[in-house]
């Protein structure tokens, strides 16, 4: 039906146009529906964007001065649309989402199980996101994961606690029941996302090292992660992905890292003076919980990489998008959930309320520097540049410049906080280990700072970061979105599909890691790795672009640590890992810190 009158509107939605269909019916429901009112003779449809009317599969909406008639805007409730045209909308909404939650996941499950891919039935709108809740919920009630603290003696606790870090039974407990029930390979949903689990590792290797660019980051994620990322190197694809890359890659360069020793070492000897006097205000031995220390060491640092000298207008923008990051987090798994992300709830209206600050913030500082007349040839000049001779608009270069800090950020901050978090964790359950490493820092450092010689010669060192790395990988699951039909190893992956391949998984699994498996021990890596299904920081072509800076930030802090003090688990600490973005200690970690007789400590 072609609808002839007009009135005054705001351009919403193309039937073609999927996410805007679904705000197309929030705004629908929310706004229009009550107050649907014909107010004159001047209601039309609008096609496209170049306004010719009358198809009426399109539902145009439009704020112009058509006449004086009808309300300013839908929001304001005072705008009037024909009944016909709310039905029409409606209908139409409805068609598209259903073909969108209905249709279109069958239609791929149906093409996986022709392969013999079965898997949970989803349900509507949550697929499989209320069983793994529970299963979650569940897992948490039975598993007791620490075991006889000693109370009387808190000091020589750590040498009679018994952890476990069998983390995968507790953060992916739904993973081994559908792999008993169907198989290595299955099919799940969060909402109307399909994903694919593997974890053959000749499959896991295929898809992980595939350099077409039809095999991307997951479209979800920079749709619902978007107030975060934006479009920046994270979760851009295609030649914006490698046009980013190319840009960013040479500033991780391992000669890059070396020329920011001097701020690695500054950003975490404040931290040695602060554990340091807070020792001597308590008595000799403190108790610390560490968690906040190891993000703000963290956020020090990638603010210092990023804006120079200038750090502290960095500081401001990265505690605001640690705010941001906070409330996004508390989402994943609501974020397979059509539509949430368009609801002003509560939670949504403080993200884009953050997101505007941040961007104005980062431009501001953008702004301030291309006043001054000398600059450093830091990170944030290396996105400007690029930015620059990029071709771009203005609002490109803005939106370009704001990302891709934004991507730094989120890449660096909290992976490199809970890496250190959880490697201070095994060394202070672990006091073998402590020894040894702090004997290996001793011995090549002598009275000296480490340099980067120096943190090169620490094996030891290396190894029980890698072991942490392997226990509690940050990143626990790397997932890709195949852009078109794609085959791997005879599996036929349709386009629309997710693979998830599920690092926590490969790096604790039995058949790879032996029976000894969810033990800590460093020793398993006294040759290197050996397997290609050991992969902290990725792997393939989207590999870790910070790994040389984490592991340089994660040394130069053991080694400091270590040689100036001695550490144990708190009585009070509860093991309680937990899955946001990252892998993280939902309780925190609290150490009991000591600080080393003077003629054993090297600095302070
Ligand atoms: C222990 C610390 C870190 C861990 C465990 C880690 C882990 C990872 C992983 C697993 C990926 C690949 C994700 C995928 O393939 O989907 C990745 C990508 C990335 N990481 Fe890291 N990361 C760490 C620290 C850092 C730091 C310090 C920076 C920079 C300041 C950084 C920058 C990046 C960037 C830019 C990417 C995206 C690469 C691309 O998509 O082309 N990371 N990281």
């Amino acid at each position: 039906m072609v609808i002839q009158r007009e009135c005054k509107f705001a351009r919403v939605a193309s039937a073609r146009n999927q996410d805007r269909l679904m705000l197309m019916l929030f705004m629908l429901a929310a706004n229009v529906w009550e107050n649907a009112k014909i107010n004159g003779p001047n209601v039309k449809l609008y096609n496209s964007v170049d306004d010719t009317p009358a198809n009426p599969l399109f539902i145009g909406v439009r704020l112009e001065d058509v006449d004086g008639i009808v309300a300013n805007s839908l929001a304001q409730h005072n705008t009037t649309i024909t009944n016909d045209l709310v039905l029409i909308g409606f209908v139409e909404v409805l068609v598209s989402l259903y073909k969108r939650l209905v249709v279109k996941p069958e239609r791929l499950r149906e093409m996986l199980r022709k392969q013999g891919i079965s898997g949970p039935p989803p349900t509507l709108l949550l697929g499989n996101i209320r069983e793994i809740k529970k299963a979650q919920a569940q897992s948490k009630i039975k598993a007791p994961l620490i075991s006889t603290i000693n109370d009387d003696e808190p000091a020589a606790a750590a040498t009679t606690t018994s952890i476990s870090h069998n983390i995968d039974a507790l953060l992916f407990p739904f993973f081994d029941q559908w792999r008993k029930q169907y198989g290595e390979v299955f099919v799940f949903s969060l909402g109307n996302t399909q994903i694919l689990h593997v974890t053959q590792p000749d499959v896991v290797r295929e898809i992980t090292t595939c350099t077409s660019l039809d095999l991307g980051k997951p479209s979800y994620q920079h749709k619902e992660l978007g107030p975060l990322l934006g479009r920046g190197i994270l979760t851009s694809n295609g030649d914006a992905w490698s046009h980013q890359r190319n840009i960013l890659a040479p500033e991780f360069y391992m000669t890059k890292v070396k020329g920011m020793m001097n701020l690695i070492t500054e950003s975490t000897m404040m931290l040695l003076t602060s554990w340091n006097s807070r020792i001597e205000k308590e008595g000799g031995i403190a108790d610390i919980k560490i968690d906040g220390d190891m993000r703000s060491l963290s956020g020090d640092l990638i603010s210092r990489a990023c804006f120079g000298s200038n750090y502290s207008k960095g500081e401001d923008i990265f505690l605001k998008l640690r705010a941001l990051q906070e409330i996004m987090s508390k989402k994943s798994l609501s974020m397979g959930i059509p539509g949430m992300r368009y609801l002003p709830t509560k939670s949504n209206r403080n993200a884009w309320q953050l997101e505007k600050e941040i961007h104005n913030l980062i431009l501001k500082a953008v702004n301030e520097r291309k006043q001054e007349a000398a600059y450093e040839k830091d990170l944030l000049q290396m996105i400007l540049e690029g930015a620059q001779s990029s071709n771009f608009s203005q609002q490109e270069t803005d939106q370009f410049i704001v990302d891709n800090c934004k991507n730094i950020y989120q890449a660096g901050f909290e992976t490199t906080s809970v890496a250190s978090t959880w490697c201070l964790m095994l060394l202070a359950s672990n006091q073998e280990w402590q020894d040894r490493v702090r004997a290996e820092v001793i011995e090549i450092c002598s009275d000296r700072t480490p340099d980067y010689e120096m943190l090169n010669k620490m094996k030891q060192l290396t190894m029980v970061i890698q072991e942490t790395l392997r226990l509690y990988p940050p990143v626990a699951v790397v997932s890709r979105e195949a852009f078109k039909d794609m085959i791997f190893r005879g599996i036929n992956i349709p386009k629309g599909v997710n693979v998830w391949t599920l690092v926590l998984t490969l790096h604790t699994d039995p058949k790879i890691w032996g029976p000894e498996a969810y033990k800590f021990n460093p020793q398993r890596f006294s040759n290197g790795s050996s397997t290609h299904l050991y992969m902290p920081f990725g792997v393939g072509p989207r590999v870790c672009l910070g790994q040389n800076l984490a592991m340089v930030e994660l040394k130069m802090l053991m080694a400091l640590l270590l040689s100036n003090f001695s550490f144990s688990l708190s009585p009070k600490y509860d093991h309680s890992p937990t899955l946001r973005l990252v892998i993280e200690p939902e309780h925190g970690v609290q150490l009991l810190v000591k600080k080393l007789q003077d003629d054993d400590s090297l600095l302070i």
